[in-house]
């Protein structure tokens, strides 16, 4: 590379970059902090602790760890029991939360068997039915209102 491509490249460099900054700075991140977080109910917490198991059991298949897929398994299993205690019995809802638990059963059952594609096309399944009660859950709020 000869000098002036170098210089060129330096320049386009900074360019980015300083859009990156106007971008992410000071009207992202930094606005947002300011903002009072809203108020999450149980639910939602529950939720986000599942979203938080979810990515150790993706750590997990990724590098091909047995006990970590088993361990972001059995805390999908635990959270998803209580999580679903606290929302109102509704035939709907216990099925797909019924299918949730089916295809965490079966993540588990390919991490105890060391069978990484059966744990992997488990959890495909399983972000599936988080996908599909969503879908559920949001269309249940319209027609509620
Ligand atoms: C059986 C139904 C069901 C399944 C399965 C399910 N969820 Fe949820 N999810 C809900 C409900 C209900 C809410 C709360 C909606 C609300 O009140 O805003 C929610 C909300 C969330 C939220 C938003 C929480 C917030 O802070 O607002 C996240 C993130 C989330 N779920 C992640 C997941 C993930 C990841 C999975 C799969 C591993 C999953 N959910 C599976 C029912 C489900």
């Amino acid at each position: 590379m000869n000098q002036k491509q170098l210089i060129s490249r330096a320049f386009l460099l900074a360019v980015v970059g300083g859009l990156g900054w106007l971008c992410l700075g000071p009207l992202g991140a930094d606005a947002r902090q300011n903002e009072p977080a809203p108020k999450k109910t149980p639910i939602q917490l529950f939720m986000r602790k599942k979203l938080e198991a979810t990515q150790k059991l993706m750590e997990g298949l990724a590098i091909e760890d047995y006990e970590l897929i088993g361990q972001g398994a059995r805390q999908l299993e635990g959270i998803s029991a209580a999580a679903d205690f606290a929302v109102v019995k509704e035939a709907l809802y216990t099925q797909h939360a019924d299918e949730f638990r089916r295809t965490v059963a079966k993540i588990q059952k390919g991490a105890k068997e060391k069978r990484l594609d059966s744990a992997a096309l488990g959890y495909m399944d399983m972000t599936m039915s988080c996908i599909e009660c969503h879908k559920f859950v949001r269309n249940m709020l319209i027609t509620d209102k």
